[in-house]
């Protein structure tokens, strides 16, 4: 693990807290007729990060499932840092596809050039070697067995796994046949029985006994994709509405509705994985007035998340896309459950709006507002297994009168790809809880709005407060979430401007200037025209990579004074 301390006297380090004064600057725009004034605005603020990670116990809905089985195998063989063979060799376990575990932010230059860190220490968050898994499924397979039934991990590594995971077994689970494929029904052997109100109970029971043996529990939805359920008022459009529903078991509240509920009335953060519309009105009143998190829909795993670079990408760069066209063929459960009409209309719900965002940025490409076509079609292959293929067909339009049309064919273990994304959920829906933030004139610090819209670069159809904008392109989601954890820790956001790299005369701005060497030591290659290249400086390789260190903490674990980088 690294570790930094941000040297500013708007940065303070107490026992309990990372605290900064943070400089939030944006713009105010207003459009009169055809002029627009923009105006600078400077809010002060406050920024308060509690440090203690607390141990976190995760209940995955759908815990028998291809992802389940998969996230909680990937945590144990990390845990115990398995590895196995392979025919090219021998593999050993780690988080690859983890935005916090796998990927790195730029902390600044020095004279040995750029230093990376991994994003997971910027601030303090939970090890997902430390998560203790729980769940339900309508299955009654053990883990072991779900974990073979899925066919995702090597063999060997199975082997390793299966006395692991074997004392592992779901919970019974609420199975309302209507809301998912009927060719799910030959696995629902696990169900639990009751009115819907007995059902709610139920699960907060089991909610309330994890919660004896860890200090957090946060509760995800990754069963099977359900279809739609009706939004009506006196239905569900109110907390009140729905919690009425609940009481005289009306038909149209699903599973996953009656898990969300359940976990709001024990203030425990809920995330939804799949498609479906969990989160109706009612949902999301009820966890804004007891301020409980709530996050979805939708892990944003291989297709989509292509689609929200390209698509912005392409728009960005003035090329016009005018139509998308995917096909997926998978042949796991999931794509089997999709092949339903109903929740397969769920899943393309959630695919469709991708681009929208992107289109609405550039009236020059789309003066009408008209959006590319967009088709989402999605077979299911058994024999492909868990090993999803995704064609997509990218045509626009270039200058005077061209086109582009761009191929694209992905393979891939889809629930590889989902699993660290569960990580990736949970661990910042966790820290997310422990941020408070206000500006400096108010008194009191507030958590981040329980709809959690942080999480979007996460999500395939994020969810986002009333009257919020959604963002669906992946890097503007990405510089979100790492420019507001700076900003816990008082660094500004990465703007990527390098100015000092692009002065004539790079002494005009000593305030760049390191204990007497300028940030310029970094020499980057381009072809034939630079000077040779050291290779990244050992010094910098050294300080991401040793061991002894606390997260984000500005404190190693053995106690001894670390080094200033900012
Ligand atoms: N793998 C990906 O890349 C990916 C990406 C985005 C979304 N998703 C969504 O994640 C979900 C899970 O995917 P998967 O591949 O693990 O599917 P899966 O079918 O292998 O697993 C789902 C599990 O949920 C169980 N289940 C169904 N209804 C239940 C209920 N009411 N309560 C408890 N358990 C229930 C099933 O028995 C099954 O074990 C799907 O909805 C899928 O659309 C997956």
């Amino acid at each position: 693990m690294t570790s930094f301390t941000v040297e500013s006297p708007n940065v303070r380090y107490t026992h309990q807290h990372i605290e900064s004064d943070y400089a939030y600057q944006t713009t105010k725009v207003e459009k009169n007729g055809q002029n627009i004034k923009v105006i600078p605005v400077d809010v002060q603020m406050k920024f308060r990060t509690e440090r203690k990670v607390p141990r976190l116990g995760v209940m995955l809905v759908g815990w028998g499932g291809n992802n389940g089985s998969t996230v909680t195998g990937a945590v144990i063989a990390n845990q115990m840092k398995m590895s196995w063979r392979t025919k090219e060799g021998t593999r050993h376990a780690d988080y690859y596809g983890s935005l916090t575990q796998a990927s790195t932010l730029n902390l600044g230059s020095g004279p040995a050039g750029d230093l990376n860190i991994p994003f997971k220490d910027i601030l303090p968050m939970v090890d997902p070697n430390d998560i203790v898994f729980d769940g339900w499924d309508i299955s009654s397979f053990n883990l072991a067995e779900a974990m073979e039934r899925a066919q995702v991990f090597d063999w060997s590594l199975q082997e390793q796994l299966r006395p692991h995971m074997a004392t592992l077994k779901p919970r019974p689970s609420v199975y309302f046949p209507d809301f998912i494929a009927a060719n799910q029904e030959d696995r629902a052997d696990n169900v639990l029985t009751g009115t819907k109100s007995e059902l709610v109970e139920k699960i907060r029971a089991d909610i309330r006994e994890f919660k004896q043996k860890v200090d957090k529990v946060i509760v995800l939805w990754t069963a099977n994709t359900e279809r739609f359920s009706d939004v009506a008022e006196g239905l569900n459009t109110t907390e009140h509405a729905l919690l009425m529903s609940i009481e005289t078991n009306a038909n149209e509240v699903s599973p996953s509705t009656l898990f969300a509920v359940a976990s709001i009335l024990e203030g425990v953060a809920y995330i939804n994985g799949s498609p479906q519309n969990t989160f109706v009105p009612g949902v999301i009143e009820m966890a804004e007035r007891r301020g409980v998190m709530i996050a979805g829909d939708d892990f944003k795993s291989g297709q989509t998340k292509i689609k929200s670079v390209l698509v912005d990408f392409l728009v960005s760069a003035g090329i016009k896309p005018v139509s998308i066209v995917s096909y997926n063929h998978l042949g796991n459960n999931d794509g089997k459950n999709l092949s339903a009409p109903k929740q397969f209309r769920s899943k393309e719900i959630s695919k469709s709006n991708v681009v929208d965002d992107m289109v609405e940025s550039n009236p020059i490409l789309y003066p009408d507002g008209k959006k590319p076509d967009h088709c989402v079609v999605i077979k299911y292959v058994p024999y492909v297994a868990d090993s999803k293929r995704a064609l997509d067909e990218y045509t626009s339009e270039i200058m005077m009168g061209g086109r582009n049309t761009i191929s694209l064919h992905n393979t891939c273990e889809d629930s590889l790809l989902a699993s660290p994304i569960i990580l990736d959920l949970v661990i910042l829906t966790e820290l997310c809880q422990r941020i408070e933030f206000k500006s400096a004139c108010q008194s009191e610090y507030q958590r981040f709005h329980s709809v959690l819209s942080i999480l979007s670069y996460l999500c395939k159809a994020p969810l986002v407060p009333h009257n919020t904008p959604l963002v669906n392109a992946l890097f503007k989601q990405r510089a979100c979430m790492e420019n507001i954890f700076r900003a816990c820790v008082g660094l500004p956001p990465q703007n990527h401007m390098l100015l000092e790299h692009k002065l004539t005369n790079p002494s005009a701005m000593p305030e760049l200037c390191m204990n007497g060497h300028s940030v310029n030591g970094k020499v980057l290659q381009n072809g034939n025209h630079a000077p040779e290249r050291q290779p990244a400086s050992k010094k910098a390789k050294l300080a991401t990579t040793s061991s002894g260190f606390v997260n984000g903490n500005g404190v190693m674990e053995n106690g001894s004074e670390v080094a200033a980088i900012h």
